[in-house]
Formats: structure tokens, sequence, C-alpha cells
């Protein structure tokens, strides 16, 4: 057997529209985490896709004019050009409407059929289309949907459930006893206090005559797959489980499934369930996050308030989007999307602290050292405090971003940056060759482009193209597949090489 991968998934988007700012804002995580990893030496198995079937899809395939297959397969690429546009490294992008993924979930159906987890029913219950969700009466709001507000539809039918309620107790026992499963620690009370309440059993199945666009149920022609139970199962479709043994005890257990607040309840309490059923290893931590608002309230297609992502990244560039998303909230809280702020972080912290650390920096090496990057000198006081704060980065970034902490992780290198920035303020290196302190100066030289080496690597799972056209400035020897932390123990700049000034990284935005 080979050994054990990192795997971490991104949920399935559904494509019954065009990929908006909250859309990207899991995948950037997800993919800052495997490039983390990959940075680490390990194997990463990162796994993204689309959740194509159920009603919603449905009704915009007909709003379309288009045979429901014909209509996904004209949403997908636009999701896969965005992750394009973004740079998103995933490993294997997986499609509900796939056979690898549709054989699964209908081996999945007749594995917990045949032990007696699913069983069939009459259902009497309110349905709300818009979020694929059927309601008790009493959990009705004013007769609406509790979530969405739309209106309810009331619906009685013969279908397949799903025992939720066999395995209640031993799933809050089990999140009781592993902390760490559902994440953060408020996201996992949330869920202990679902599970206070008795637990219902999912209605799975949905009758072909109502709705046709999904998976046939194998012991059940008359009926399709409820589009959650469906598209939960791709995260072990995806891995080979029931196909390619081998592949999936490399992967298995997931170690993040990284999910937005509003699917926490499929995934931390049917998903576990589904999998203890199947008697499959439950994935190691689940991470919610939190929303991208707008006008106070969560940006979505169906409200109309969308930031397309693409714009963003025509104007301000894939880096610039990326660290934004990343580092302006904390992640597992909401965030409010204001253009405004985005120039702000752009002009500050982008276009101020890092492009012109490192533009001053290569000028001055152009100006005083024809280029070349000089020997490290004797480094007084100030010198030692940043290469002190530079060495201490690795260990910083080590503790936050396994926990998924992307801006305490941003912040510490931009401490970095900005004491750079200071030292040269301080210690005036124009003034240095003014006098003639060459040593001091080499000194200086070679500590700043010390720190922006180590940076253009630390940066790089938050702004890879970024991280690449750094290392091409600085005339570092490194390919993007030699970008592991173990090449930066091995030490990065090489006195006597050339640099390659370009053009600044992050020209301000003026924004009158
Ligand atoms: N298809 C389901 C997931 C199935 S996973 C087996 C789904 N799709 S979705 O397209 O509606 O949402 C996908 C992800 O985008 C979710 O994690 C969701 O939280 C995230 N976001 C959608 N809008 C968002 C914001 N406005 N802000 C942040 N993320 C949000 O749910």
């Amino acid at each position: 057997m080979g050994k054990k991968r990192f795997y971490i998934t991104s949920p399935l988007y559904y494509v019954n529209a065009d990929p908006h700012i909250g859309h990207a804002y899991t995948e950037i995580a997800c993919d800052c985490i495997a490039r983390y990893e990959r940075m680490k030496g390990k194997e990463v198995f990162f796994l993204t896709g689309t959740d194509e079937h159920g009603q919603k899809i449905l009704r915009s395939a007909e709003d379309n004019g288009k045979a429901p297959i014909d209509f996904v397969d004209s949403v997908v690429p636009k999701f896969k050009d965005l992750w394009k546009g973004l740079s998103i490294s995933y490993d294997d992008f997986i499609r509900t409407t796939e056979k690898r993924h549709v054989d699964t979930v209908q081996k999945v159906l007749a594995t917990l059929y045949k032990k007696g987890d699913i069983y069939q029913d009459e259902y009497k219950g309110f349905y709300c289309t818009p979020c694929e969700t059927f309601w008790p009466k009493m959990q009705l709001e004013d007769g609406l949907c509790p979530d969405c507000k739309h209106k309810v539809e009331e619906i009685s039918e013969t279908n397949y459930f799903f025992k939720l309620s066999k395995y209640q107790d031993w799933l809050k026992n089990y999140i009781k006893e592993t902390p760490g499963f559902i994440s953060p620690g408020f996201r996992r009370n949330e869920v202990l206090g679902y599970l206070e309440e008795p637990l219902n059993d999912l209605c799975i199945s949905r009758p072909n005559t109502r709705l046709s666009w999904g998976i046939n149920i194998p012991f059940a022609q008359d009926h399709v797959t409820y589009v959650w139970f469906d598209a939960l199962i791709n995260y072990i479709s995806g891995c080979g489980w029931g196909s390619d043994d081998k592949k999936f005890k490399e992967c298995w257990p997931c170690d993040f499934h990284v999910i937005g607040k509003d699917i926490l309840r499929p995934h931390a309490v049917y998903w576990p369930i589904m999998l203890h059923a199947l008697g499959v290893e439950l994935p190691k931590t689940i991470f919610a996050h939190g929303w991208w608002m707008m006008g106070g309230s969560k940006m979505s297609k169906s409200k109309g308030n969308v930031i397309d992502p693409f714009e963003i990244i025509e104007k301000y560039g894939q880096n610039a989007f990326r660290y934004f998303l990343l580092r302006e909230v904390t992640f597992g809280l909401d965030g409010t999307f204001s253009e405004e702020v985005f120039i702000t972080r752009f002009n500050g912290d982008l276009a101020n602290d890092l492009g012109n650390l490192l533009n001053r920096t290569l000028t001055m090496v152009e100006k005083y050292f024809d280029g070349v990057v000089p020997e490290e000198g004797d480094m007084d006081e100030q010198d030692k405090a940043l290469d002190d704060k530079l060495k201490g980065l690795p260990a910083k970034i080590d503790k936050f971003l396994p926990e998924l902490n992307f801006n305490q992780s941003l912040i510490s290198v931009w401490e970095v940056i900005n004491i750079a920035n200071k030292h040269i303020e301080v210690s005036k290196p124009w003034q240095l060759a003014k006098e003639n302190k060459i040593e001091r100066l080499k000194a200086l030289m070679h500590i700043l482009l010390k720190v922006l080496s180590y940076s253009a690597l630390y940066i790089y799972p938050f702004m890879p193209g970024c991280s690449l056209e750094m290392i091409k400035q600085l005339g570092l020897d490194i390919k993007e597949k030699d970008i592991t932390f173990d090449r930066l123990r091995s030490g990065l700049l090489k006195p006597g090489t050339k640099i390659n000034k370009g053009s600044p990284i992050f020209p301000r935005i003026d924004s009158n």
C-alpha cells in the first residue's frame, strides 16, 4: 500500500447558476491548504467538483430551454475556468452525473437497504423547492420555509427513508468524544444543539413522477435519490470506495471537508451517520467557514447580490483576490465584501508593504551592487532582530495553517515584511551609500533579500502566482515543484547571482 495521502475536499458546487465569490472562497481556502501540505512534502489529494442533480438544477435547465444534461454540461466549464483563473491546484474534479459516482451511490444505497437502514414509508410533509428540503409543519415559520422564507408545498407520497434516528446517540457521543471533528468549536456546539432534539429519519428518495433528474434507486426503479444523499457520497466515490481499494486506503479517512456554515447539518449529521452505517471510518475534520455578505445579507444568486469573481480577477488579478479573501476575515466568521475595503487592503498590504519592499530593495541592489546578490555581512542589532523574526516565521505558519487560520498566518508574514520596511527607513541605505559604508550596506541588502526570498516561498500557498513572480525577480534558482519546506531549510540566496528586477508586482490602485 502507498503512503497515506493528505485528503482535502471542497463542497460540490450547484451548477444552477454561475460561480460567485462565495464559491471561490471555499475553493481558495482548500487550495491554500493543499499547497501548504505539498510544501511539507505530503502527497495530496484535493477533490472538488459539481453537484448536478435535483429539482433546482432541473428548473434552471428548463428555464434555459435545455435538456438537464446539456444544461449542466454548459455550466461546468465556467467553474473549471474560474478555478484556472484562480490557480486552483485540484487533483480531481468529480461531477455527480459521472458513471463512477452514479455506480457508487447505487452501491451505497443497495448496501444500506440490505442492512435494513433504508425502509419504505408514506411521507407527509411540506416541501421547499429552492432548499430541496422537507419540513414538518411545526418547523415552518408563518407557513413558509424557515431557511429561505419561500412558499412550501404540502406533499404526501411513498418514499424511502434512511434511519438517522437509530444512530443519533452514537453520533452525539462521537462528537462529544472527538473535539476536533467539527470545527470551529462554536459550530460543534451548534451540531450538539441539533442533536438534543429527536432526529427524524431522512427521506432519501423522490418519486420519478415528481422528479426524474437524479440517480435511480436500485431497489425502487420508480424513485430517484435525494440530491443531498447523492452529493455527499462524492467524498468516497471520488477516491475509489468500492472500486479502487488501493486508492481509497491511501486517501481515507479524509483530513478536511471544508464547507460553508449553511451546509453544516448534512455534513455533520447525515454524512457521519451514512459512513458509520456503511462501516466506513469518519473524516478527521469538518470545517465550516462563514459567509461573505453584501449589504447585510448572504451573497447568493437568488438574492441577486453576487460579486462576479471573473470581474475581480480581471480588474485586480488573482493574487490580490486570493489574498483579500484569506486575509480579511478570520476563517469561520462572516465578512462583508466591498470594493472600497478591497482597494484599501490592496494599496496597504500589497502595494505599499510587500510590493514596495521588493521594488525598493531590488532597485538598491541594482544601484549599489550592479544587480548582484551581496555576501552575508556582519549583522547589526536591527539586522539580527529582523533575522530572528524571519526564523520564527515557519513555526507560526505551522501553528496557524493546520488550524485553517489563514489570516493569522498572513499577519505573521506581514509582521516581518513591515519590520523590514521600517529597517530601511531607520538604516537609510542611501545615506550609507553616500558615506561609502559598503560593508554595512552589503549586510543590509543581504538581509533584505533574505527576507524577501523566504517571504516569497511562505506566501506560495496563499498567492502562488505572486510567489513565482517574486522568485523570478529575486533571481532565485527554484522551480515551482521545488517549493518545499525542505528546500527552504537548505538556504535560498546565492551571493554572486544576478537579480532580475521587473515591474512592480502590485501597482497602487488609484480609486478616483
Ligand atoms: N451542492 C451543495 C454542496 C454539496 S457538498 C456534497 C451546495 N452548493 S452551493 O453551490 O450552494 O455552495 C457551495 C459552497 O459555497 C458552500 O460551502 C457554501 O457555503 C459556499 N457559499 C455559497 N455562498 C456563500 C457566500 N456568500 N459566502 C461564503 N460561502 C458561501 O451547497
